[in-house]
C-alpha cells in the first residue's frame, strides 16, 4: 500500500468533490452521502473531466459527454456512450470499453488518504 494524503477531511463536505493534483495524478475526490471516494479524473472514452459527472441513485458516476456510466466503488462499466441516441454508439467504438479507475480511500488524523499503490 502507498498511502497519500491528499486532503482534508473538512474540505470535502457532504455530497461535494473536488480535483486534486497529487504527483502524476488528476484525482476526482467525492463525498457522496457521507462516504469518500477518489476515482481518476479521466473518463476511459475520451479522457474528458469527470468533475461535472452525475451520480445515480444506484451508485454510478456518469460522465457528461456520452453519459458511460461506472460504478462509483468499483470501476466497472455500467454503460457504454449511451449517448447522444445512435451517434453515441458509434462515439463509443473509438475506443475500446475499459473500467474507470478508483482508488482506496482512508481517513486518518483528519485527513483524506488514497492508496496509489496500482495506479
Ligand atoms: S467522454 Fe465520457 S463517455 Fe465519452
Amino acid at each position: 500500500m502507498s498511502w497519500t494524503k491528499v486532503l482534508a477531511v473538512d474540505s470535502l463536505p457532504m455530497d461535494s468533490r473536488q480535483v486534486v493534483k497529487t504527483g502524476n495524478h488528476n484525482l476526482l475526490l467525492l463525498n457522496h452521502n457521507g462516504q469518500f471516494y477518489a476515482v481518476k479524473n479521466s473518463c476511459p472514452h475520451l479522457k474528458i473531466s469527470l468533475k461535472k459527472a452525475k451520480i445515480t441513485e444506484d451508485g454510478a458516476l456518469v460522465c457528461p459527454m456520452h453519459r458511460s456510466a461506472f460504478d462509483l466503488k468499483t470501476g466497472a462499466v455500467k454503460e457504454w456512450t449511451p449517448w447522444p441516441p445512435l451517434v453515441g454508439k458509434a462515439m463509443g467504438m473509438i475506443s475500446q470499453e475499459k473500467a474507470l479507475s478508483v482508488f482506496p480511500v482512508k481517513t486518518e488524523e483528519g485527513s483524506i488518504w488514497v492508496d496509489l499503490t496500482d495506479s
